[in-house]
């Protein structure tokens, strides 16, 4: 097949930074967590790779408007959609949007499907629709008073449509409603978007992938997060600083476990919710999602990631890839099942 890979590297996130402030950008000035998302050139080439080869023809381009150029020189078979853009609350919709437009096919959930599951509050209402347990939230709005009463503290604040643990501090959990109303002001002054102020569950956290479509919709092994690798006296969050200061390639935190010690009711508990959850979403080919043992040991969804991460070297800790690894698939024969999922779902040879 010809495949285009459609990324966001962090080169072209910067680009894109720089040209939003008409090239004014000094470094020093980028907070920490702007580029959590961007892929790094090696990602980019890893994947590359290993849809080559499986024999495809493969070409990897920056996500932007010049792609129906390509979709008109390259004609794609198929886009392998990663790219997670950079500004506005549908930054994640985009590529996949141009694919409906110049009708290619693309891997993954769809526009709409990718921008709720980027708004935590939107996810989670269609959620408890469904009845599926998620923490008890509440949503704050700019240019609105902070009006909180009867929260059932402590509670969690997040920005509402970020992900990679951007603007999720180790002092995002907050106590009590002059804490959690002096954060939620900051939060929404610095990510300018709503806030979500949710209860925090203090049980057990897994991270799950799920993948196929239908009937065929396969859950991989789970896994379990271990909080006592934090430093000492680190909430127990997968926090900015977890992901990405605490836990490096050169001292990995031994914080995840795949497959998880769980008793089989609990693990089929926790199968059960994450194919709800994917199922309501309507979520295509792949997913990771998130999710937490309330009090009374319920499984609760925090958040699903139709883009799941993929980095290529096990030494980090990337947990869709650890979980495909642990079911036997080689970092290829994980990039290559979505592809056959995805032409399965088009029809595709
Ligand atoms: N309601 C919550 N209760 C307990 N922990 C939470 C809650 N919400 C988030 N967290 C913690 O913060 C981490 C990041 O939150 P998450 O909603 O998954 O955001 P991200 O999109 O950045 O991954 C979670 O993995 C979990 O450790
Ligand atoms: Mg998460």
């Amino acid at each position: 097949m010809k495949i285009i890979l459609a990324y966001s590297s962090k080169e072209g996130l910067l680009q894109e930074y720089r040209d939003r402030l008409g090239g004014y950008a000094p470094e020093e000035e980028i907070p920490a967590d702007f580029f959590a998302e961007g892929d790094s050139r090696e990602t980019i080439k890893a994947i590359i790779n290993a849809l080559r080869s499986k024999g495809h023809n493969v070409i990897g381009m920056e996500a932007s408007d010049l792609m129906h150029n390509t979709f008109n020189s390259f004609h794609p078979d198929l886009v392998f959609n990663i790219a997670e853009g950079l500004y506005g609350d549908f930054r994640e919709s985009y590529i996949p949007m141009l694919c409906e437009k110049y009708n290619i096919p693309y891997t993954g959930s769809d526009p709409l499907t990718l921008a709720i599951c980027l708004n935590k509050a939107r996810a989670k209402e269609i959620l408890s629709y469904y009845l599926i347990p998620n923490p008890a939230f509440k949503v704050f709005y700019p240019l609105q008073e902070v009006y909180l009463q009867n929260f059932d503290f402590p509670a969690i604040v997040k920005p509402v449509s970020e992900g990679s643990s951007k603007g999720i501090f180790n002092d995002s959990i907050v106590d009590n409603v002059q804490v959690a109303r002096k954060k939620i002001e900051e939060n929404i002054r610095r990510y300018n978007q709503p806030v979500i102020l949710e209860k925090f569950l203090k049980g057990d956290e897994y991270t799950v992938g799920v993948w196929g479509n239908g009937d065929e919709m396969e859950v991989l092994p789970i896994v379990s997060i271990n909080y006592s690798t934090l430093p000492e006296g680190a909430h127990p969050i997968y926090s900015y600083e977890a992901k990405w200061l605490w836990d490096t390639r050169d001292k990995p935190l031994e914080i995840f476990q795949c497959p998880a010690t769980l008793n089989p009711t609990l693990k089929e508990r926790i199968e059960e919710v994450v194919k709800e959850a994917y199922q309501v979403l309507q979520i295509k080919d792949w997913c990771r999602i998130d999710v937490r043992l309330d009090e009374n040991g319920i499984p609760n969804i925090l958040e699903l990631n139709p883009l799941p991460g993929v980095l290529p070297d096990p030494k980090e800790n990337s947990c869709f890839p650890k979980a495909a690894r642990t079911a036997g698939y080689s970092y290829a024969g994980m990039l290559n099942k979505v592809v056959e999922i995805a032409a399965k779902r088009y029809g595709l040879a």
